[in-house]
C-alpha cells in the first residue's frame, strides 16, 4: 500500500493513465494490466493539477495534517473498491463506514454486499437507523447487520464470496458505553480471519485509537500481526502523526 500510493505520487508526470475506484481520468499509454486490476498507481498520472488522483490527493492531505485518519481511510477504500464489490465493517459502531462502503459498493441493479458487525445492540440499530436515513436502498439487498464478535465473520460471511475489503474501526462506540472496547484477544483472531477472507489485491484496513485505556496495547498486537504476515503476499504499512500521539493510527494490510 505504501508503495502503491508512492508511485502513484512519483509517477504523476508520466503520461499513461489513471484508475481511481473505477473511474478511468486519462489515458495516453495502454496499460498492461485486466481492467480489474489492482495496482492503480501502475497506471496512474496526470500532467493536470487538477488530477492529481485521489492516491496522491490522499496522500497529501494526510501529511499536510488536513485530512483526518478516517477521511484518509475513506479515500484509500475508494481506490480499492468498485460497485459491485463485497466488504465486512468489522466494527459498525453508528454506522457511518457502513454508510461509506455502501456508497462506494453498491448499483442500481442490486449488486454490492457489506457484511457488518458489532457485539452491541444499541451499534446494530444506530447503524440501520443512520442506513434507513442516507440512503432510499433496500438495505435488505446490500447490508447484513450481524450482532457478532469480528472473530466470527466466517459463520456469516459465505465462503465462496470474493472480499475486496475489510474495515476495522478499533475502540469503544462514540456516544455509547466508554467501557466496551475492542480488545487483542478477539481483535487478533478477526485479523486472521480477515487475512483469510479477503481477496488478493484487497485490503484490511485498521484504525487504530489509542486515547483510552488498552489503546496501545492493541496497537502492539496489531502490529505484531502486520509484521510477521509474508512480504511475498502482504504489503504493511501504516499512517501515523509523529508529532501528535494521541492521534488515530491508520495500518493498512494489503493482500498482493
Ligand atoms: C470506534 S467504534 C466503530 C465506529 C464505526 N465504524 C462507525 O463508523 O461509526 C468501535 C465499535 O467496535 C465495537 N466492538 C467492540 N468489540 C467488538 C467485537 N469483538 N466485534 C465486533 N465489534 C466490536 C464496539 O461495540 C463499537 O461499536
Amino acid at each position: 500500500m505504501a508503495t502503491l500510493l508512492f508511485r502513484s505520487w512519483q509517477s504523476l508526470k508520466s503520461p499513461t493513465s489513471l484508475r481511481l475506484g473505477g473511474r478511468r481520468l486519462s489515458h495516453h499509454g495502454t496499460c498492461p494490466l485486466p481492467s480489474r486490476c489492482s495496482y492503480p498507481a501502475a497506471c496512474s498520472s496526470s500532467s493536470s493539477p487538477a488530477a492529481i488522483g485521489l492516491e496522491a490527493e490522499t496522500l497529501l492531505g494526510f501529511i499536510s495534517g488536513k485530512m483526518k485518519a478516517t477521511e484518509v481511510a475513506h479515500l484509500v477504500w475508494k481506490s480499492i473498491l468498485q460497485k459491485g464489490d463485497c466488504a465486512i465493517d468489522a466494527t459498525c459502531g453508528n454506522g457511518h463506514d457502513s454508510l461509506a462502503l455502501l456508497r462506494m459498493i453498491a448499483d442500481d441493479s442490486g449488486h454490492g454486499f457489506v457484511y457488518a458487525f458489532d457485539i452491541q445492540n444499541s451499534a446494530i440499530e444506530s447503524t440501520r437507523s443512520l442506513l434507513e436515513e442516507s440512503t432510499d436502498l433496500d438495505l435488505k439487498n446490500y447490508i447484513n447487520l450481524s450482532l457478532l464478535c469480528h472473530s466470527k465473520i466466517e459463520d456469516v460471511v459465505p465462503k465462496d464470496a470474493v472480499i475486496r475489503l475489510m474495515a476495522f474501526n478499533l475502540g469503544y462506540l462514540p456516544g455509547g458505553d466508554k467501557g466496551i472496547i475492542t480488545i487483542a484477544e478477539t481483535t487478533l483472531p478477526a485479523l486472521q480471519a480477515a487475512s483469510r477472507v479477503v481477496a488478493s489485491g484487497g485490503l484490511i484496513s485498521i484504525l487504530v485509537y489509542v486515547g483510552h485505556p488498552g489503546g496501545r496495547d492493541e496497537l502492539e498486537a496489531v502490529q505484531t500481526f502486520a509484521s510477521n504476515l509474508p512480504t511475498e503476499s502482504w504489503s504493511c504499512c501504516k499512517l501515523e502523526r509523529l508529532n501528535r500521539p494521541a492521534a488515530p493510527i491508520l495500518v493498512l494490510l494489503f493482500k498482493k
